[in-house]
């Protein structure tokens, strides 16, 4: 069997099984199985040394991840399923919304593989969409282009666009937007900024996956090991968000019910993702919503009372600030 048909039969089971299985009836160890033996597969035919030389390259909104880290993200298999299954079912959803129009789909980060594009190759026919592929990484992009060409899946690429997509201006609005760079709670990669600057650009009615990304504070019991109480939402990304020229800052107080706990506490920040309809990356289920831990108390008469998180972003990193006020 030759290395081209070894990876399509390869990827033809991975969507099988990813798309074949009801809502959160899956089988997490043969998935990852799939997913790692498809990454080594599509390593095969990559450009010679391409994630040996590959940098990160850090952005005023955040930082691009060098093409290696890129190629790593399908193993986290819970984020890639669900991306996956929620991207297919946006692009059916969107050739009900528009049924004259082939999909116009933008995808910002492909990384060297265009991990989130591979299963809209064996659930679509080219006439169904055409694919925006935007990377601001080199060698990322031409390595998934090396991919597409060496697999024959040029039909469904309309261009390659080498560009910041947080500054991006779409030539024809998009019907669907997809985006997965980001870390928990939406630090370090550029989520928020690329977001609010192509969702805005969407066709009316158009659909942006992830729908939403939403941080939340909680606290968390060091005692026990639970969660002990969710303090609200601190943002809340989606269609709607906008940012002034990329810069964000989103403020949230939260009152610490310190009277009615004991022990010690940490405040987190826990993040949910909500990919299309019922697909959702739930916290800690994946790298990505993995909590982010703030600054622990101990319950009692010198606790804090109330908490201030802000999240701010416009520096080469998202930056959380986390502040506690005695009162
Ligand atoms: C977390 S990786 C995800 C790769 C792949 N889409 C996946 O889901 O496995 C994010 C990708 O987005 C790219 N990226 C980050 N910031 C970007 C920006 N501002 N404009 C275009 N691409 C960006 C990175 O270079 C990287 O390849």
């Amino acid at each position: 069997m030759s290395i081209k048909q070894g990876i399509i039969d390869c990827l033809g089971e991975c969507t099988r099984e990813v798309l074949g299985k009801r809502f959160r009836d899956c089988d997490e160890n043969k998935e990852k199985g799939l997913f790692l033996e498809l990454a080594a597969r599509l390593n095969e035919i990559s450009i010679d040394g391409v994630f040996a030389c590959s940098k990160e390259i850090v952005t005023p909104y955040g930082t691009a991840i060098s093409s290696r880290e890129a190629s790593l993200c399908m193993g986290d298999s819970v984020r890639t399923r669900a991306f996956w299954r929620g991207l297919v079912q946006a692009v059916r959803a969107a050739m009900e919304r528009f049924p004259d129009e082939k999909i116009r789909v933008l995808y910002a980060g492909t990384g060297p593989f265009g991990t989130l594009f591979l299963p809209l190759t064996q659930a679509f026919e080219p006439d169904d969409l055409e694919l925006t592929a935007l990377e601001i990484n080199a060698l990322s992009l031409t390595n998934f282009r090396k991919i597409v060409e060496t697999l024959g899946f040029e039909e469904f690429i309309g261009r390659y666009v080498l560009t910041d997509a947080s500054s991006y201006s779409c030539e024809k609005a998009p019907h669907i937007v997809v985006c997965e760079t980001m870390d928990k709670a939406l630090t370090c990669e550029p989520q928020a900024a690329i977001t609010t600057n192509l969702a805005p650009q969407l066709a009316v009615g158009g659909v942006l996956v992830p729908e939403e990304v939403r941080v939340l504070v909680d606290i968390y019991s060091l005692n026990t090991s639970t969660q002990a109480r969710v303090l609200g939402t601190l943002y809340n990304l989606n269609k709607s968000s906008r940012s002034e020229s990329g810069h964000i800052e989103v403020r949230g107080e939260f009152e610490l019910p310190v009277t009615e706990l004991s022990g010690s506490y940490r405040p987190r920040l826990c993040t949910f993702i909500k990919v299309f309809d019922n697909e959702i990356v739930a916290t800690g289920e994946s790298l990505i919503t993995n909590p982010l831990f703030l600054q622990s108390f101990v319950a009692g008469e010198e606790a804090p009372k109330k908490m201030r998180v802000s999240y701010t972003l416009g520096g080469p990193r998202g930056k959380i600030v986390y502040e506690a006020i005695r009162r």
